[in-house]
């Protein structure tokens, strides 16, 4: 496995794969600090395509004032192992110059889909991460992108960018890898304090005592918003809840009733971490 720090290199490596035959050609996009919810990612892309590509950048453009990019881990020689032992044929790393040598002035906006739940709290994040992704879209040319339904947000807006800009690349979401307690897997859990890290399960019990009050009884979207908050104030009162909503899963759009698929999303203010966890009923 190659690590590549220049789009020039990058781009010939996997100029190089397609003309031997090596393709299909399978993406990862990631800001590192890499754990099993990426390994899985990286396995399926590496189960699906020929010449797996991984990107290790922390993006500083969708971080916003006062967020976490100067303090995000940074690991590569870590991520490099776990990305080679879970089917990896190259990383591209770049270094911020590289990938912004001059104020971008071209951006990719994705409206409504990108106002609610997290963009609402973080105002611009979602443009910086559809910008970036659609660089490196550009610059690896990937024939499969690979993306954690764990930011179920996140992929919902790259499939739109992906279809509505003529990507020619197939969007795969993958299932949200989790703790054996429930807590889904993050670069940010290291910033919990071990009480705190004791604590964070109360999130996705949360989340499937929800679905499971939907499953029977279909209540109300407030209802069953107003139930994930106090559950969460009872077992998790250091938490700051930054939203609890219940949306359509394909436009997210809020929902009233609870009687068509609905994807519960929450983010929670723990300590130095934003959490953000979600389930769909179906
Ligand atoms: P990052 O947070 O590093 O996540 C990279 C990919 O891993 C995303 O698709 C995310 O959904 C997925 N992922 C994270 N935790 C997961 C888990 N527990 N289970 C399954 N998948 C998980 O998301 C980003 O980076 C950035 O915004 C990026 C897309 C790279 C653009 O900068």
């Amino acid at each position: 496995m190659n690590i590549y720090t220049t789009i020039t290199e990058v781009r010939q490596a996997v100029a190089d794969a397609r003309a031997t035959g090596r393709g299909p050609i399978g993406f990862v996009p990631t800001m590192g600090a890499l754990h099993a919810g990426h390994g899985r990612l990286v396995e399926t892309a590496a189960a699906r395509c020929g010449f797996v590509v991984v990107s290790v950048f922390v993006n500083p453009t969708q971080f916003g004032p006062g967020e976490d990019f100067a303090a995000y881990p940074r690991t590569l020689v870590e991520d490099a192992a776990r990305c080679e032992a879970a089917g990896a044929a190259a990383i591209f790393a770049p270094s911020v110059a590289e990938i912004y040598p001059q104020p971008g002035l071209a951006q990719v906006h994705i409206q409504a889909l990108g106002e609610t739940l997290c963009g609402a709290s973080r105002p611009g994040h979602f443009t910086g991460v559809c910008t970036v992704v659609g660089k490196l879209f550009n610059i690896v040319g990937p024939d499969q992108a690979f993306f954690g339904a764990k930011d179920f947000q996140q992929a919902a807006i790259i499939r739109r960018m992906a279809a509505d800009l003529n990507f020619p690349v197939e969007i795969v979401v993958c299932p949200t890898v989790r703790e054996p307690d429930g807590l889904a897997m993050s670069s940010r859990n290291r910033y919990l304090t071990p009480p705190q890290r004791a604590a964070a399960p109360a999130l996705f019990r949360s989340l499937q005592a929800a679905a499971t009050a939907i499953r029977e009884r279909r209540p109300a979207a407030n209802d069953v918003r107003a139930a994930i908050q106090a559950q969460l104030a009872d077992e998790l009162p250091e938490g700051d809840v930054d939203y609890i909503e219940l949306v359509d899963p394909h436009d997210l759009r809020n929902v009233q009733t609870t009687d068509r698929p609905v994807l519960i999303a929450l983010a929670v203010r723990l300590g130095k971490a934003r959490l953000i966890d979600n389930i769909v009923v179906d």
